[in-house]
């Protein structure tokens, strides 16, 4: 992954003092970390996540490149983003099941558009939300996102389970990136003049969630069509 000028983390991943308080980091000019945000929704959220891979469950995928992706996916909501060995799109249908993608569970709509009004993105209405599976070594490399009609929705995306550490770089792939950890309830927005970003997941460490085990499920929520 290149990622010229990498700051190193600010503090240790796995400290007992991770932020818990709800507060706003800035990360760019249309760029915010929701610390803690998703946190008291989170009783609801794991149910929705169950239902959704009741029916389309985690799987992985092909880039096409030919390479297996580490982090296992699966997607919720009218459109669902998929990749295979022709390329990066988005279907009304899960390919492995031939069914439409689940109906994106209202808990999960009610924190996306949540999160988008705290971060300046009122009216967002997601119609994708691709949910990513990552366990211990399981990493998403440097990439844009830029599958979607149109780019004046924020993506918003949302961390549970064990921390990870973001890279949140510029419009050139060759960007400095910011180093970012993110902690179980945390939410990511980024949006307008940011809305297309390099940014990717570092390898994760080793690590245990009293909730989740062994894994970071992560939701990112996008306006596709
Ligand atoms: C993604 O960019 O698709 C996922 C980012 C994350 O897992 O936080
Ligand atoms: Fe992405």
């Amino acid at each position: 992954m290149r990622c010229k000028g990498s700051e190193p983390a600010t503090f240790d991943l796995f400290a007992d003092d991770a932020p818990q308080a709800p507060r706003t980091e800035q990360i760019g000019p249309r760029s915010f970390v929701l610390r803690s945000f998703a946190l008291p929704r989170v009783e609801q959220l794991l149910p929705a996540l169950q239902q959704v891979l009741n029916q389309s469950p985690f799987r992985h995928m092909i880039t096409p490149g030919g390479f297996t992706m580490s982090a296992a996916l699966s997607s919720c909501g009218r459109l669902g983003w998929v990749t295979d060995r022709s390329g990066y799109r988005y279907t009304d249908t899960d390919p492995q099941t031939g069914q439409p993608w689940p109906a994106m569970p209202d808990a999960l709509m009610q924190l996306a558009q949540a999160a988008a009004i705290e971060a300046g993105f009122p009216g967002f209405i997601p119609d994708a939300c691709l949910i990513n599976r990552y366990v211990p070594g399981a990493k998403m490399s440097l990439h844009q996102d830029k599958n979607e009609q149109r780019y004046e929705w924020p993506v918003v995306s949302v961390s549970l389970g064990i921390p990870a550490m973001f890279l949140f770089g510029g419009d050139q792939r060759t960007d400095p990136c910011q180093r970012v950890p993110l902690f179980h309830g945390d939410v990511v927005v980024w949006g307008g003049e940011d809305r297309l970003r390099y940014h990717g997941i570092v390898a994760l460490k080793q690590a245990e969630h009293p909730l989740l085990g062994e894994q970071r499920i992560n939701f990112t929520f996008r306006r596709a069509e």
